[in-house]
């Protein structure tokens, strides 16, 4: 058996075009294999080695998982579908994936009938979060920031005005977690000249076909007085509420400071200048 064992490793071909599957970081992914299974079919001699390029992902042998050489990334996350296996099925499954598990899988079967290889490509993929929306007054417009996290692979951005895409006259910048490996991607846009106009952020990523699209209306209310404007959002996150009053709190608690201490000074003065020390 250990014979058979050493000489399935090598046989492997890695050469051979194959195809991808796609996981969700964080999910179990099912790993396909079939094999051939005729009424002389018999589980004592089915031999079922699992592999990505040179590492043991599972093996199974003398009717049992044989967990001995499996690698150490894969200890505890690995199961074949036992009850499947007199049809054919030798599918394993691969618990919680992460980025770590990307590579060249290859599944190598061999019964009292003959042997099979498969080999195919493993991607892991991450949807991205809900984006955040945070706005910022600037002393000539306005300053938007979207925000995304949690996603892989990097995602395409795109901006559009008035449905013309203006996604080059945006700032985006990408950070990868370096634990998880997956991405955090901001993205800004600064207007001077604020209209009535309505803004769409889309977020694409492109092996999960996920799309997140959102409109943000941007008002400019000239009827203040001039060169003061009001904007206010509409359809926009939750967040900016909550911003500005925070920015409200802050300003409160900044303008009571500064009366205190202001206060303080005067009254040392005033001390001072009546001669008490
Ligand atoms: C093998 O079995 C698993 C678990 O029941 C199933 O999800 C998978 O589709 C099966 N594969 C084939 C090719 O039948
Ligand atoms: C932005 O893109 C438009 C077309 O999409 C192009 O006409 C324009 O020159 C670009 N501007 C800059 C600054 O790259
Ligand atoms: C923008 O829209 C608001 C509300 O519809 C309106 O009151 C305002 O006058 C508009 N501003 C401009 C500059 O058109």
């Amino acid at each position: 058996m250990f014979l058979i064992f050493q000489k399935l490793i090598v046989e492997v071909d890695t050469t051979a075009p194959r195809d991808t599957i796609t996981g969700f970081y964080g999910e179990a992914l099912i790993l396909p294999c079939t094999f051939p299974v005729d009424n002389s079919w018999d589980l004592r001699t089915t031999f079922i080695l699992w592999q990505r390029e040179l590492d043991v992902v599972h093996s199974f042998y003398y009717s049992q998982d044989q967990l001995n050489r499996q690698n150490l990334h894969f200890v505890n996350r690995t199961s074949l579908f036992t009850q499947e296996l007199a049809g054919g099925n030798a599918s394993l499954k691969l618990d919680k994936v992460t980025l770590q598990d990307t590579g060249v899988y290859t599944c190598s079967v061999s019964t009292n009938t003959g042997s099979k290889n498969m080999s195919f490509g493993v991607k892991i993929a991450a949807f991205y979060s809900e984006p955040r929306l945070q706005f910022s007054m600037l002393t000539d417009g306005l300053n938007l920031l979207v925000t995304s996290d949690g996603g892989y692979p990097s995602p395409t951005l795109q901006w559009l005005m008035e449905n013309s895409d203006i996604t080059n006259q945006t700032q985006t910048h990408l950070m990868q977690d370096t634990q998880t490996g997956l991405y955090v991607v901001s993205s800004w846009i600064s207007r001077t000249e604020v209209t009535n106009s309505s803004l769409t952020f889309i977020l694409h990523n492109k092996p999960l076909g996920q799309d997140i699209r959102r409109d943000i209306q941007l008002y400019s209310d000239k009827s203040e007085r001039q060169g003061e404007s009001a904007y206010r959002c509409h359809g926009c996150f939750i967040l900016i509420p909550v911003l500005l009053l925070l920015l409200l709190i802050m300003m409160t608690v900044l303008f009571g400071f500064i009366t205190k201490r202001r206060r303080k000074e005067q009254t040392k003065q005033w001390l001072h200048r009546n001669g008490i020390p």
